[in-house]
């Protein structure tokens, strides 16, 4: 099957930016302390599930897995960019990393107690939405969790340089609401939902940021028959 022109360019953009990618990340989140409880909160629940590991879609250079797995995750990352792989991979040897794409993942059905895409959803032209969410959906357990974090808003910014490299890059800044309708017709319920002012760095080219917190409905209890009333 041909691949899409958009996944092509994510990935050529990433491959070229992924070493100054990673060495702009902000240790522990500590400019995004709000988002930080929302990967608490998700750690949390995933835990208390126990179905199973946590992917980390669009992992980029392995913080966000790294820090699940300390707060007591089995997670695991997967990015369609191979050159941030590698740096995941040198940054993190202790933890997996795997080369692959959201819209097809090779991962068995309903094999995850988690799902997590910090700021990776970005890059999917909006109307392509329901594919990505249809695979969160397929490969987590029922109960499983998915955290989305992403720009508020909606418009398209095509950025030609980044990290000091030359690029071609589709950005989107998607609204709260469209992403839980999507959600929603995907079969995820919506938990909570939490929206950020842009705080001083992000000011004044970005806008509000987002984190969406939703899960597969567990099956239905299965019937007792022969309960005595
Ligand atoms: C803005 S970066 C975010 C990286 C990391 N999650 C973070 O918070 O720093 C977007 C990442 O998503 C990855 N990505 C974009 N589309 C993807 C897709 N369809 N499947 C897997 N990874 C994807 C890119 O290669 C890139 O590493």
């Amino acid at each position: 099957m041909t691949e899409p022109t958009y996944l092509h360019a994510t990935r050529l953009a990433y491959d070229t930016v992924a070493e100054d990618y990673a060495k702009l990340v902000p240790p522990m989140f500590e400019d995004d302390l709000y988002g930080r409880a929302m990967i608490s909160t998700f750690a949390e629940l995933t835990r208390a599930l126990g179905a199973g590991p946590v992917a980390d879609l669009g992992c980029g250079p392995g913080h966000v897995t790294a820090h699940l797995q300390a707060l007591g995750v089995t997670a695991f990352g997967i990015d369609l960019s191979p050159e941030t792989v590698a740096v995941a991979r040198r940054r993190h040897p202790e933890l997996r990393f795997d080369e692959g794409s959201m819209t097809d993942l090779d991962l068995a059905d309903g094999s995850l107690g988690g799902v997590i895409a910090w700021y990776s959803i970005v890059h999917t032209p909006p109307e392509l939405l329901p594919v990505v969410f249809a695979e969160f959906h397929r490969v987590l357990a029922p109960g499983g969790h998915l955290l989305i974090a992403f720009k508020a808003g909606d418009r398209l910014r095509h950025v030609e340089n980044a990290y000091g490299h030359e690029l071609s890059l589709d950005v989107y800044w998607i609204s709260p609401d469209r992403i839980a309708e999507l959600l929603s017709q995907t079969g995820l319920m919506v938990d909570a939902r939490l929206i950020r002012e842009p705080n001083e760095q992000e000011r004044p080219r970005q806008g509000q940021q987002a984190y969406l917190l939703a899960r597969k409905p567990a099956r239905p209890e299965p019937k007792i028959a022969n309960t005595i009333v």
